[in-house]
């Protein structure tokens, strides 16, 4: 089976023939692949810093939508032909750049109908790690003042949207093209990043209270984040760069984590269109290192699918 993977870590994004898929184990299901997600965090896995379970040489890919081709004897929920989408992390055998799947039911979630395979794909990694964020980390409730710098991302439009649909009053930062967007996605207040004063700019707003809870989504900005939080606040940061720990605000760094459950919760919201992800460009996979640097030099305009 040919898929595009790296055949060490660190080495180029490439076509690698790779056996053909083993047989299922009881809780699995092959999936044939008709998209997948590509972004930054798979530059990660290339190079090294993630690890997803499986070893080069090795297809790259961590969210996919396809069609359940062949399910193991124990799996009750999915039948073939079903139309589902997965973060399938540990990955059992290859990664989602290729034509077939091994993934654990269990991980898994219906496609709805009315969504494309490319939104199925790229939905599940920046859907679970918005929702893992906003119930686990920070527990955001009705009346939270909820802040999502980099809200002009994938991740940050999913964590405005969740955060306005659980209530909190949301002040977002985004570049002055994607303002009225992320208005649109449910943020009261929209502030330009690239003013320095940004934090300072919502403790104005917020009669120098500031908010109660703080999400990172953009690298490096949690130093700034934290300075809009009230004392006793809470902040996540999702780009690994927390700061230390002031004026008693509870810092956390949070990781993605597959969870099959979540994962059906939240494309019940994205079927009904109350959560939202656009895709800006398609590769095929014979050009997926093309489709990774496009997804790691910026991903502005929508999410970078593979189309299988
Ligand atoms: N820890 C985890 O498990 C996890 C999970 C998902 C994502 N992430 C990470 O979270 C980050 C965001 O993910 P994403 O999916 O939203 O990425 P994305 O779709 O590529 O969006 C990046 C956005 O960041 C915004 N941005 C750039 N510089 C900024 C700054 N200085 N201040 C505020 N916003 C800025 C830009 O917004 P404008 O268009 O408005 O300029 C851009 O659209 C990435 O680094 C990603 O790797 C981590």
């Amino acid at each position: 089976m040919l898929v595009a993977g790296i055949r060490r870590i660190g080495g180029d994004v490439e076509m690698i023939d790779v056996p053909e898929p083993r047989p299922l184990a009881e809780d699995e299901v092959l999936m044939q692949v008709r998209a997948a997600g590509v972004a930054n965090w798979d530059e990660i896995v290339r190079t090294g810093g993630w690890d997803v379970g499986s070893r080069p040489p090795m297809a790259l890919g961590v969210e996919a939508a396809g069609v359940v081709a062949a399910v193991g004897n124990a799996v009750t929920d999915f039948a073939p032909g079903d139309e589902v989408m997965t973060h399938p992390l540990p990955l059992r055998d290859q990664g989602t750049w290729a034509p077939t799947l091994i993934a654990p039911a269990a991980l898994l979630a219906p496609k709805p109908a009315g969504v494309s395979w490319e939104v199925a794909a790229v939905f599940p990694v920046p859907a679970l790690t918005a929702e893992q964020v906003l119930d686990e980390a920070l527990e955001v409730k009705t009346g939270d003042r909820l802040l999502v710098n980099g809200a002009g991302g994938i991740t940050g439009g999913l964590l405005v949207s969740l955060g306005s649909l659980r209530g909190a009053e949301v002040f977002a930062t985004a570049g002055p093209h994607r303002h009225e967007a992320v208005g649109a996605l449910g943020a009261c207040h929209v502030i330009d990043y690239h003013d320095d004063d940004w934090p300072e700019q919502i403790l104005a707003i917020t009669r120098g209270s500031g908010v109660s809870a703080a999400v990172n989504a953009a690298p490096g900005g949690a130093k700034d984040a934290i300075r809009a939080v009230t004392d006793g606040g809470r902040l996540a940061t999702i780009t690994s760069d927390p700061p230390a720990e002031e004026r008693g605000i509870m810092v956390s760094s949070v990781y993605v984590r597959p969870d099959g459950g979540q994962l059906r919760n939240l494309t019940q919201l994205l079927a009904v269109g109350q959560l939202k992800v656009s895709v800006g460009m398609t590769y095929g996979l014979l050009d997926a290192a093309d489709a990774l640097a496009k997804a790691v030099r910026g991903r502005a305009g929508g999410a970078v699918a593979l189309t299988l």
